[in-house]
């Protein structure tokens, strides 16, 4: 199996940082350019450097539709179109329902829901194109497993945004699908990156790292490899769809597996 992407034009949301700059990094490395769009403008920046001349940066907030129309057309003119959307920007906050208030979760589901709603929509002229000229379009979310369960580190509105998710690539998959543009899910588990970083301590990465049954945490160049192959010809039956890059953490239904040997005399 061979992925490449000469070409094309991608555009990645939270593309300044984690695993948004490992799937940026890994477009360009076969071949597209790359748009790094970010709130974090530095971020951006410095990825963005780092690729050179196949990318460019954008300082956009996901969660301002009409911010995101400008971002993508400005995209999409200078790249000469847009092929390929991966929706990643996403914030965590950790609280319990007691803590938080309807301004935090109108801001986490802006930024998580809304925001791959609000890049969906104002990409859709430039994907149709990319359909029409045969270029086998296709849009990537990033939600995380906490859609199938519950979220470990953030609170209830991280939840519900991300099952969120699930729900806005069923229905676009279905409406989009005689348009030949693809739409799917991916589902990181525990992945180490900065969002991450702010929320545990050493031992408490090791602490999860034991419920992973394949023994560690996810790298972001993991979720990138799976958001490359659901970008690639090899997925152009792929849509609806969702794939868990989790270490099986999910499975392991918080059970670490050491606790789970010793109760059976290992
Ligand atoms: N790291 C994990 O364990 C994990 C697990 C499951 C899902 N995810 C999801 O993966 C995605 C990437 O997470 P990460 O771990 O790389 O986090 P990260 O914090 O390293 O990167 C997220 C990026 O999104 C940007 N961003 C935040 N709000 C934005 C906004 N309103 N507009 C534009 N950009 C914005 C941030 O500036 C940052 O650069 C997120 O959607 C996250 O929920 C991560």
């Amino acid at each position: 199996m061979q992925i490449e992407f000469s070409g094309r034009s991608v555009a990645v949301t939270g593309g300044g940082s984690g695993i948004g700059a490992a799937t940026a990094r890994a477009f360009a490395a076969l071949g597209a350019r790359v748009g790094v769009l970010d709130l974090d403008e530095a971020g951006a920046e410095a990825v963005a450097t780092e690729i050179g001349d196949a990318a460019m940066a954008i300082a956009l907030d996901v969660a301002d539709a009409e911010a995101v129309t400008q971002a993508l057309d400005r995209l999409a003119e200078v790249q000469g179109g847009l092929d390929v959307l991966v929706s990643n920007a996403g914030i965590l906050r950790a609280y319990t329902m007691d803590d938080m208030g309807p301004q935090d979760w109108a801001r986490v589901l802006a930024t998580n829901l809304s925001g791959p709603f609000h890049c969906l929509h104002a990409a859709l002229p430039h994907l149709r194109a990319s359909a029409q000229a045969g270029r086998g379009p296709a849009v990537i979310n990033v939600a995380s497993t906490t859609a199938k369960s519950i979220s470990r580190h953030g609170g209830i509105d991280y939840t519900a945004s991300k099952s969120g998710i699930l729900g806005l690539t069923r229905h676009a998959a279905y409406e989009l699908g005689p348009s030949g543009i693809r739409v799917v899910t991916v589902c990181p588990g525990p992945t180490l990156t900065s969002m991450v970083a702010a929320h545990n301590t050493e031992e408490r990465l090791a602490a999860t790292a034991r419920m992973i049954p394949l023994g560690r945490w996810v790298q972001p160049e993991e979720i990138a490899d799976v958001i490359l192959f659901f970008a690639s010809r090899h997925a152009a039956m792929c849509t609806g769809t969702c794939i868990e890059v989790d270490g099986g953490s999910l499975i392991s239904n918080g059970v670490a597996h050491d606790d789970y040997l010793q109760r059976r005399g290992g």
